[in-house]
């Protein structure tokens, strides 16, 4: 990267494409950490099941250059599959401890093909600092691993989930649910306020949190819960007893169409990129 020798700060946010606000606040905390913004669109075989969605993954590129144009992006990179596995491809990453429960139980190989694509793509932009969602929390705890294991001279930082206005977190997948599943998937983040006002009236169990958040997500038509985790927020192990802070992580069906979502607990009395 020619901006490197010319001392330029370069912000690198991963994509999948499909921009929704989520996406675009990546993009616009991206411009204020660095001189040059660079997105990366990749749908990604390598983190996608054999039975998984990634053919009918949304794809919109014409709509999603123009708003990475109106966002300040210098350069999105739209590299094909053959690019970045071409045949005889063969090297994968592994990040071993933190890849194996929550999404990684449900989904095995996914963390594998992500930390591999995300290093890949770390190796060929070369940025100083990259942005990853909160929404994705075991992913981000993963890429932090990664880059501290192996040494990455860069910074990774997460942000805040951007939500729609009644809650809901912003997600590509969304495109996917038919307006009766649009309005039970709202139990997920209501399942998590629920649990947020029982943590801050002082609950500790795990037990009684995660009863109320499944009660609150079972009673929707059209959902089945995949798993709901307290765990800390670091390690991502599963805590009995809430202490300090914890995250609750959840990932619910609804319909055919599988959502994560998670929050703080208690509630952090403020939000903002770390
Ligand atoms: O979060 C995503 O969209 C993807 O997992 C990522 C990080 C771009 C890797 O393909």
């Amino acid at each position: 990267m020619i901006w490197r020798g010319e001392g330029l700060k370069i912000v690198l946010v991963p994509t999948m494409g499909f921009f929704h606000e989520g996406h675009l606040a990546l993009m616009k905390h991206g411009r204020t950490l660095g001189d040059r913004l660079v997105v990366s669109l990749f749908v990604n075989p390598a983190q996608f099941g054999p039975s998984e969605d990634l053919q009918r993954y949304p794809r919109d590129l014409d709509r999603d250059a123009g708003l990475a144009r109106e966002a300040g992006v210098n350069v999105l990179f739209t590299p094909s599959p053959e690019q970045m596995y071409p045949e005889g491809y063969q090297t994968y990453v592994t990040v071993e401890k933190l890849s194996q429960g929550l999404c990684g139980a449900s989904r095995p190989g996914h963390f594998r093909g992500v930390a591999t694509v995300v290093l890949k793509l770390f190796n060929l932009v070369q940025p100083h600092l990259a942005v990853f969602g909160e929404k994705d929390y075991q992913q981000l705890m993963i890429i932090r691993r990664l880059a501290a294991d192996l040494n990455l001279p860069m910074d990774i930082v997460g942000c805040p989930i951007v939500r729609e206005s009644d809650g809901l977190a912003m997600s590509s997948r969304n495109a996917y649910l038919t307006p009766e599943e649009r309005a039970a998937a709202l139990s997920l983040s209501y399942a998590l306020k629920g649990a947020q006002k029982l943590a801050a009236a002082g609950e500790k169990s795990r037990e009684k949190i995660l009863d109320l958040v499944k009660r609150i997500i079972t009673r929707e038509p059209h959902t089945r819960i995949d798993y709901i985790s307290l765990v800390h927020s670091d390690t991502l192990e599963e805590v009995d007893i809430l202490k300090d802070e914890a995250r609750l992580l959840l990932a619910v069906w609804v319909g055919s169409t599988r959502l994560i979502d998670n929050a703080l607990l208690p509630e952090a009395r403020y939000t903002c990129c770390v």
